[in-house]
């Protein structure tokens, strides 16, 4: 297990860091602005798309950290919705913030996501602002499109280099510190969409940060 997991598994005051970041709007867009040059309303408006393709989906939420998304998805109702997360850490944050939000056939699951035991059963996968954070973002992205159905949808955020000097700057800030893994440029972004058998694909970059869709190819 690489540095940079072991420091997600255990929880340092950075990474809870992020997920107080994440839960405060004002911080979280005034943060993102800084670091990354990104305009945070880019993820509420993704995640006003969601909710309104949520109710009676099965949806792969993953990593899903502190649950961050659960609020902004608060009163909806999912056939299935997974959260699943490496840190026992951000899973307790997760557990905590299920309990306040009322989302509807919600489980949380620690797994890292390549070992993910999950096979074409889900029609929406959630990944926010995680591949950074992973040692192998394109076997990542793999797991990710097996499980969903033919047809079914990736959305996601991550964070990319090459986009600025100071941009980078706080990328390789945060691997000093070990909390990102290698940082790659939109180009590789889209070479592990490709790869995973998605098609459809958009990536859309608000500094730093790249919003990407995908759907799997086929249909049921
Ligand atoms: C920056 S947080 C993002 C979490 C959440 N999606 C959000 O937007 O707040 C990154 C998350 O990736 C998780 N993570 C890192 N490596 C992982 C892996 N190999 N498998 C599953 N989760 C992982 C961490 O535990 C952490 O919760």
């Amino acid at each position: 297990m690489t540095i940079v997991t072991q420091k997600w598994r255990r929880g340092t005051p950075i990474t809870s860091g992020w997920d107080f970041t994440v839960k405060h709007r004002a911080i979280a867009m005034a943060y993102t602005y800084l670091a990354f040059g990104s305009d945070y309303r880019r993820w509420y408006a993704d995640l006003a798309a969601v909710r309104s393709q949520i109710d009676g989906a099965a949806v792969l939420d993953v990593p899903c950290g502190g649950g961050a998304v659960f609020a902004h998805l608060s009163g909806t109702a999912p056939r299935r919705y997974v959260g699943a997360d490496v840190s026992p850490a951000m899973l307790a944050l997760a557990a905590k913030e299920a309990q306040k939000s009322s989302i509807q056939n919600l489980e949380l699951v620690e797994r890292d996501v390549l070992t993910m035991p999950y096979d074409a059963e889900f029609d929406l996968c959630l990944s926010y602002m995680g591949l950074h954070c992973m040692p192998n973002p394109a076997g990542a992205v793999s797991a990710m499109a097996r499980a969903l159905r033919p047809g079914g949808v990736l959305r996601g955020s991550t964070v990319l280099v090459g986009t600025g000097w100071r941009n980078d700057r706080f990328v390789s800030l945060w691997q000093r510190r070990g909390i990102f893994a290698d940082v790659y440029p939109e180009n590789d972004l889209r070479q592990w969409l490709e790869a995973a058998d998605l098609d459809e694909i958009t990536v859309d970059c608000s500094g730093a940060i790249a919003y990407f869709s995908a759907t799997k190819r086929g249909r049921d």
